[in-house]
């Protein structure tokens, strides 16, 4: 089975996010189920080293953004095993900046023909084909793949199959009416049934009426965004099809992401060394300026540091944290207040909070091994993958009750203690005072050292590899194909 993956991200090349994460993963454990994915992305500068070494498969003269190339480069070392699809369009890809906006923060103001463009491309290779290699099923990533499925039902033919998948509904990719003719979308499917969205296009509600079948990233998350609360507006249009919506939880590369060989950690640990974790906290400690020889806890965050991931309320809950004995070191980067917060909080509790506002893939490796509990007091979570390396990491995760958190986390509640189950913390409201609560629990926990390992063990023999959820997916695939 031939799958054609469609996405805007792709670890290890381009990353805002865990969408990069599952894009790059997911795409290895479908080969071991026999299914040859590759994976279409535009071509930004990080790809352009692997330019030279592809093919040109196709071009294209008259994408809503102009003409380009699909360049395909084989799997191989340079391409971390995947087969890439670069969408080689300078005028819309060639520049300084993130993948979704520019250097001053502001959105390019021409993403939907850039994403646009990725979408239509995807679309016309599925029928002519890439040197014999054609899609069974074309799986679209997010609002900027989503128009993908939508221009093959344009075409009236019935094959490739179409999969969306919502990693995540607040990004819609929304724009006015006035872009529908550059889009080359049928204009009689401009209405509140098809691509309209309150008198604006919307890229993500188009798929998800025009995909054969919808996805996301938990089963929670799946029931959560047929409520007002969590659908964003697209409760209905999900609520109607609730028969072609699954959830399928995300995995991760347990090979990327395992404490017993991780170059990014000073010591291996495993499940039989847990004391070798000390290493990482000592070197942890003395990149953020933290005191090491600090006996409580080490909490982290590692995150995208928006609205969505709660941690205003965390910052308010530091003072409780630093008082009850822990420690807190943050990797994180986004919306200036919340720097500002996390670098003051630093100031005020000098070898107790260290902030490194950054983006640096090899440090969140580190956090992860050094520190003890990882914190994730998200408003919405689709998935969530911080948590699931903290378990791998035996960094318990202490989360709010939603989304894929809800899924993946254990509360350590006495039944589950003595289940030996529980793997982290769970707590429902996201306010400063039920993250304190929750923090007590913690304290409570580590001061019993054989209690800790024990939740230390549960949470590193947790699966949390890609094994089950791939099979999950061509279950799918194979479904849609009979
Ligand atoms: P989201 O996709 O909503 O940001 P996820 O938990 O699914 O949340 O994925 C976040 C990914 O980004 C994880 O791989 C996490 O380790 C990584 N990450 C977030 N912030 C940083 C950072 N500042 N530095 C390095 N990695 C980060
Ligand atoms: C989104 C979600 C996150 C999820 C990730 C990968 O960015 O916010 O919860 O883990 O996609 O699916």
């Amino acid at each position: 089975m031939n799958v054609l993956m469609v996405a805007s991200e792709c670890a290890p090349f381009v990353k805002t996010g865990g969408l990069a994460d599952v894009v790059g993963a997911l795409p290895g454990a479908l080969a071991r189920h026999g299914v040859d994915a590759r994976v279409m992305l535009p071509c930004y500068p990080s790809l352009f080293p692997l330019l030279p070494k592809g093919v040109e498969v196709a071009s294209f003269g008259d994408l809503p953004g102009g003409s380009g190339r699909l360049v395909m480069v084989e799997a191989s070392s340079e391409t971390a095993g995947l087969t890439l699809l670069l969408l080689d369009a300078p005028q819309l890809f060639d520049r300084a900046g993130k993948p979704y906006n520019g250097p001053d923060g502001q959105d390019w103001p021409d993403n939907h023909r850039r994403f646009g463009s990725l979408a239509q491309a995807a679309a016309r290779i599925c029928f002519d084909g890439l040197e014999g290699w054609k899609p069974d099923v074309l799986h679209a990533h997010d609002w900027q793949a989503a128009l993908a499925p939508v221009y093959l039902k344009q075409t009236g033919r019935t094959v490739p199959k179409t999969v969306m998948t919502i990693h995540n509904i607040a990004f819609q990719g929304r724009y006015g009416p006035q872009v529908m003719p550059e889009l080359g979308l049928r204009h009689d499917w401009f209405h509140a049934d098809g691509l309209e969205f309150y008198g604006d296009l919307s890229f993500l509600k188009a798929g998800l009426v025009y995909a054969d079948h919808v996805t996301t990233v938990s089963p929670n998350y799946a029931r959560e965004i047929l409520t007002p609360r969590f659908g964003m507006g697209l409760e209905g249009v999900l609520q109607a099809r609730t028969e072609t919506l699954t959830g399928i939880l995300n995995g991760i590369d347990t090979t990327a992401w395992d404490p017993s060989n991780d170059p990014a950690l000073p010591a291996p640990y495993d499940v039989k060394t847990l004391k070798a974790k000390s290493a990482s906290r000592l070197a942890l400690a003395g990149k953020l300026g933290l005191d090491t020889d600090h006996a409580g806890p080490l909490f982290c965050v590692i995150s995208r540091l928006t609205e969505q991931k709660g941690l205003d309320a965390l910052a308010a809950a530091i003072p409780h944290l630093v008082d009850q004995g822990g420690q807190l070191a943050v990797l994180g980067t986004g919306e200036p207040a919340l720097e500002a917060l996390f670098q003051q909080a630093a100031q005020d509790h000098p070898g107790r909070v260290g902030t490194f506002i950054g983006y640096d893939e090899g440090f969140s490796h580190l956090v992860q091994g050094g520190a003890d509990a990882i914190l994730i007091p998200s408003r919405f979570e689709p998935c969530g993958l911080t948590q699931l390396y903290g378990l791998r990491y035996g960094t318990l995760p202490v989360v709010a009750r939603t989304g894929g958190l809800a899924d993946t986390v254990i509360d350590a509640n006495a039944a589950a203690l003595a289940a030996k189950c529980a793997n982290g913390f769970v707590f429902d409201e996201v306010t400063p005072e039920a993250i304190s609560a929750a923090l007590d629990r913690v304290f409570a926990a580590y001061a019993d050292p054989k209690q800790w390992q024990a939740m230390m063990r549960a949470a590193m023999r947790q699966p949390v590899g890609w094994e089950e959820q791939a099979g999950a997916y061509v279950s799918l695939y194979e479904s849609l194909l009979q």
